[in-house]
């Protein structure tokens, strides 16, 4: 069989993929060398700046079933049948550290989900815990500089990382569980996904719920501790990566069942926590897990740059029938997303194959633009409204609207009876078993004896105090142990 013929980029044949072209044979290179110029240029073009956060992740192809009826509450068009399939595009990741970062590492993981529905990609870009560090978009940046890399010592610093938290007792939940068991998962695989805000569900008739996402792993919580991890880093950086790749490879598709915890929208006002509060969960007793489905990742992508580094999900990707709360964290992130990929991958990366809808198209009157390679064809008119046939609105809300009152103004989100920054820490310690807390304890002190700052010090273990008076003092004698050491 004749193989192939190798061509530059313009596609003209490469005479010559071993050796420059040179004046003479020992002399300086040609500029007339095409091919050498264009493989140096392009070399030095292959990275993008890298996600700001979850910068380093995996990511598989897959599908979403519907095995219960949830018509009663969204109008959704991908959940309105039992049975029905939905292509979809998971990418896991860690947060803090940068696109070279090992896998296992203590660190809340990203479980972005994008459904290729017929109504258009619906992204549900959430995290493997159910609740967040702060409530208001405001605190993202100085939150996440403290967790990454200081501008002077370019390394991770305890004193930053502690000093924020200090600063943030509406954290010491996400601490709780960040430094417990489930701080670090064996793999992608062997964890649970969260939407972690609550969404709006509209259904036909315009009755409006507030929704949880719960995707349960059906490969069972599978955890690392402090010292497996440590020795994993070493031996496979990429592991998390590796277990995904070599599971799908194999045909052992992993999967979770999707439950989902629905509140009638008139229920939030008086709900005992405010329920759009991310630091916060809803009681199972309160709210049950109501099945939805089962989403199954069985493709690898065939190029990680293009498919997986390239990806981009935005959480105000909705589709009819589904909706904003006025979570303040959700707020925000409804603009920081399609920011970051307009600077990241440019204003057409909805262009691009892993981003583009897959069950229906996209239609409008945008343009143009840097590598815009969709004309929407010859006739389709840039301008709207016109006289030419193209597309127009429904005229239908995509979701139902949310009731508004007061003042504007920088307020702080309103409390709700037995809302205050510690209780739901010291409910989650208090659900551990003896050899759990001991872990968790041995963790945070781990992390906490390194500060410098005795105030700062102080300053955390008041927050465990609060939560719980055991947990307080198990820290604080594990903390005093090490530094007097
Ligand atoms: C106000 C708070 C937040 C802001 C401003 C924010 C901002 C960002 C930004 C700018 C990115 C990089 C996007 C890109 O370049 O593709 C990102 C990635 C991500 N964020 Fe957030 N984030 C916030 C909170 C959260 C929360 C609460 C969660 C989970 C519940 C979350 C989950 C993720 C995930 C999973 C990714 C990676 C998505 C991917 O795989 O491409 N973020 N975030």
């Amino acid at each position: 069989m004749s193989k192939r013929v190798l061509t530059t980029e313009s596609g003209a044949p490469v005479a010559d993929n071993q050796n420059s072209a040179s004046a003479g044979v020992g002399g300086p290179l040609l500029l007339q060398d095409q091919h050498l110029l264009e493989k140096l240029a392009r070399f030095n073009r292959e990275r993008i700046p890298e996600r700001v956060v979850h910068a380093r992740g995996s990511g598989a192809y897959g599908h979403f079933e519907v095995t219960d009826d949830v018509t009663g509450f969204t109008h959704a068009d991908f959940l309105n049948r039992v049975g029905k399939r939905t292509e979809v595009f998971l990418r896991f990741s860690t947060v803090a550290d940068s696109l070279g970062g090992a896998d296992a590492v203590r660190d809340p993981r990203g479980f972005a989900v994008k459904f290729y529905t017929e109504e258009g990609n619906y992204d549900l870009v959430g995290n493997n815990t159910p609740v967040f560090f702060i409530k208001d978009p405001i605190k993202f940046p100085d939150f996440i500089h403290s967790q990454k890399r200081d501008p002077f010592t370019g390394r991770q610093e305890p004193d930053n990382v502690w000093d924020f938290w200090a600063h943030s007792p509406e954290a010491t939940h996400q601490v709780t569980w960040l430094m417990g068991d489930r701080g670090i998962p064996a793999s992608y695989r062997h964890m649970n996904g969260y939407g972690s805000h609550t969404y709006q569900w509209t259904n036909a008739e315009g009755e409006a719920f507030f929704v949880k996402y719960h995707f349960k792993t059906n490969q069972g919580i599978r955890s690392l501790s402090s010292e497996q991890a440590a020795e994993l880093v070493g031996r496979d950086p990429n592991s998390h990566q590796t277990d995904l790749l070599q599971a799908i490879e194999r045909g052992i598709h992993p999967s979770w069942t999707l439950y989902v915890q629905l509140m009638p929208a008139a229920e939030a006002a008086d709900y005992r926590f405010n329920p759009f509060d991310l630091t916060k969960v809803w009681s199972h007793r309160d709210y049950p897990l109501q099945r939805v489905g089962r989403l199954v990742l069985d493709r690898n992508p065939d190029n990680v740059f293009a498919e997986v580094e390239q990806a981009a999900f935005a959480p105000n990707n909705f589709v009819p029938g589904i909706g904003p709360s006025p979570d303040k964290m959700l707020q925000g992130r409804l603009f920081a997303y399609a920011d970051a990929h307009r600077y990241r991958l440019g204003v057409n990366h909805t262009l691009l194959a892993v981003n583009a809808p897959k069950a229906t198209t996209a239609q409008n009157y945008g343009r143009d633009g840097l590598m815009a390679v969709n004309s929407q064809g010859r006739y389709a008119k840039n301008y709207e409204p016109n006289s030419y046939d193209g597309p127009v609105e429904t005229g239908r809300p995509l979701s139902a609207p949310l009731a508004v009152t007061g003042h504007t103004g920088t307020h702080e989100a309103p409390l709700h009876t037995k809302d205050d920054p510690f209780v739901q820490a010291g409910d989650l310690y208090r659900l551990m078993s003896e050899e759990e807390r001991q872990r968790l304890v041995a963790n945070i002190a781990g992390g906490l004896s390194q500060v410098s700052r005795d105030d700062v010090i102080e300053k955390n273990l008041a927050h465990f105090h609060a939560a719980d008076p055991e947990y307080g003092r198990r820290v604080e004698e594990a903390v005093r142990a090490l530094r007097e050491d």
